[in-house]
């Protein structure tokens, strides 16, 4: 399983890569906006940062204006992907786009049939937002291990990234359910190493090591 991570903080970015747990970064408006950087400055130091691919993300609403946006993104860095939003425009550009041989990333898909069009339209990956579909009372989760089941059931080639995600229980509901990756915000990815037990039963050793040091 890959682990993506949804942000444009650089720093996180650098210090996760060190521990060998970055694959990817994904990022959108909303995560750029809340870096309060330059989005070409910003997208050129995560791509600098990491080998793995970078989602860029416009805000193109044709096909045409879609792939001027991916040509200019494309120069950013060598590993960008471009994020394109799930619907008839930008299934028409990711079609053009994966015709080029760049990489596209679709995206907002709440839907097995938008997943199934996204993989027709030749996507490199897709990506179902499960923390936006629980908000909606909907079984996020049943949306990914559905889309698992038809790719498998085709051989399609798209990976899909689990979006939105919101607690590590999402990122292992992911892994349960086979999915390729797992884009996690950088305060999840804080809390997947740990645990009240973990942390209490160091306590106890170092604890019980020291008693056992004073042992004649
Ligand atoms: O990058 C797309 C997705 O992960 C956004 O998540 O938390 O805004 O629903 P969220």
């Amino acid at each position: 399983m890959k682990f993506f991570m949804d942000t444009a903080n650089v720093e996180a970015i650098r210090k996760y890569a060190a521990l060998g747990m970055v694959d990817g970064i994904t990022t959108n408006p909303t995560i750029i906006a809340r870096s309060g950087r330059n989005h070409e400055q910003v997208i050129r130091d995560i791509s600098a940062a990491i080998a793995g691919p970078v989602s860029v993300e416009g805000i193109g609403q044709t096909a045409e204006e879609i792939v001027k946006e991916a040509e200019v993104f494309s120069k950013w860095g060598n590993n960008i992907v471009i994020k394109v939003a799930m619907n008839e425009e930008g299934l028409r550009a990711v079609r053009i786009l994966s015709g080029k041989g760049l990489k596209t990333n679709v995206t907002l898909v709440f839907s097995a049939s938008q997943a199934l069009l996204a993989a027709k339209a030749g996507a490199t990956y897709v990506s179902p937002f499960v923390g936006r579909l629980d908000d909606a009372g909907v079984d996020g989760m049943q949306l990914i291990r559905d889309i698992m089941d038809i790719y498998k059931n085709y051989g399609f080639k798209t990976e899909v990234i689990v979006a939105s995600v919101r607690s590590t229980k999402h990122v292992e509901e992911a892994a349960k359910a086979g999915a390729h990756i797992a884009t996690i915000p950088d305060k999840v990815f804080a809390e997947m190493w740990k645990h009240p037990l973990t942390d209490k039963g160091i306590a106890q050793f170092l604890d019980d090591h020291a008693r056992s040091k004073s042992n004649k």
